[in-house]
């Protein structure tokens, strides 16, 4: 990591890098020893980057809100990576109550060192819908659920010497607005709206982490990283929601454009092993609209790296989901 860069949000065109293709799952390099917990991957993306880890030697554990299904994808990854050791864990991140338990389970399932945690459910164009504690579904689980998480799992991510998370955002952040008084609540409602808004709280809760780790002298590094357009469940609902299905020659393009969810999953892969990153760095894949291609430092919207609204996402975080942040204190930097 490079000192002294991590305090300093990249801003919009940071360290972009277009056109750097060269990259392929082979340079993940060899994770055996290392752990690694995977949100949402009993499908879509979430189960390829488990493949792909698996491959390279990592232990992953499976999380998804149904523990058959998180032990149906485990089992189905042990069938087509030979000696992968995957293990899995139920939580339903939309539900608070369920994360310190399910923290304490992987904490146990990883023996207290946990390596990478990649934060990569989520939800998209839900109607108006909130979760047990209030909050707006996408916000729920898409951000606060995660950042929950995240706080839970600190213990046994800084006992490990290079601590990573990955937070999975969308191109479509770009359309997210920064509403920061009641993202929990907003007024008006917009299904689509909700869900851009909450990937732009993930990269905001990326640098705010970032910030975090980095005034604290912490060496745990967090990146963003999005998939592009991508055929999963959340893929196409996302077509249908748009009314595109009806749209019969507009679809077959866009589905010849959008790509399988092992390749999706590159950029996450990258962004979980890559070398050399800097907190705050955001991945995607390098093609034309960063819908498909190798996976590159992409450009994220100056809003997304907006520092008064990272700190006021993660004041409001901490309010909503009880503090899950140890209490460590801030070096001079800050
Ligand atoms: N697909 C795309 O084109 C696209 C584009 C940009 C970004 N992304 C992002 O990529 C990530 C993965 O998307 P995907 O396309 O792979 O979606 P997907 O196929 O619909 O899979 C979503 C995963 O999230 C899990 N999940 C849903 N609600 C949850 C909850 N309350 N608690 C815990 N887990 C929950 C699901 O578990 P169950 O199976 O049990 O429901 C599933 O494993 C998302 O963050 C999405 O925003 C996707």
């Amino acid at each position: 990591m490079s000192e002294g860069r991590s305090a300093d949000l990249p801003g919009p065109w940071g360290r972009w890098r277009a056109g750097n293709t060269g990259w392929s799952p082979a340079q993940a390099g060899d994770l055996s020893g290392r752990t690694a917990v995977v949100t949402g991957s009993s499908r879509g993306i979430g189960a390829a980057l488990v493949e792909h880890l698996a491959r390279h030697g990592a232990h992953v554990i499976i999380l998804c809100p149904s523990e058959a299904h998180g032990r149906a994808a485990a089992r189905a990854v042990r069938q087509r990576v030979t000696a992968a050791q995957v293990d899995s864990a139920g939580c339903d991140l939309s539900q608070l109550g369920q994360i310190p338990e399910a923290a304490e389970r992987i904490t146990g399932l990883v023996a207290g060192r946990l390596d990478l945690l990649v934060n990569n459910a989520g939800v998209a164009a839900l109607p108006r819908t909130y979760s047990a504690a209030g909050c707006e579904m996408h916000f729920a689980v898409n951000h606060l659920g995660h950042f929950a998480l995240t706080g839970h799992l600190l213990p046994a991510l800084l006992n490990t010497p290079q601590p990573r998370v990955v937070n999975v955002s969308s191109v479509l952040h770009w359309l997210g607005r920064c509403h920061p008084l009641r993202p929990h609540r907003p007024r008006i409602y917009q299904r689509w709206m909700a869900y851009f808004d909450s990937k732009l709280a993930n990269l905001l809760f990326t640098h705010g982490l970032s910030t975090w780790a980095h005034t604290r002298h912490l060496p745990l590094r967090a990146i963003a990283a999005h998939p592009g357009l991508v055929n999963t469940s959340l893929g196409s609902s996302a077509l249908h929601a748009v009314g595109l299905h009806r749209q019969a020659r507009l679809l077959e393009w866009m589905q010849t454009r959008w790509h399988c969810p092992s390749q999706a999953a590159w950029p996450l892969l990258r962004a979980a092993t890559e070398p050399h990153v800097t907190g705050g760095e955001f991945f995607g894949p390098g093609g034309r609209w960063e819908w498909s291609g190798p996976p590159v430092l992409v450009r994220a919207a100056r809003r997304a790296c907006a520092r008064r609204a990272a700190e006021r996402l993660w004041q409001l975080s901490q309010q909503l989901t009880g503090c899950p942040f140890p209490s460590l204190p801030a070096g001079p930097g800050k």
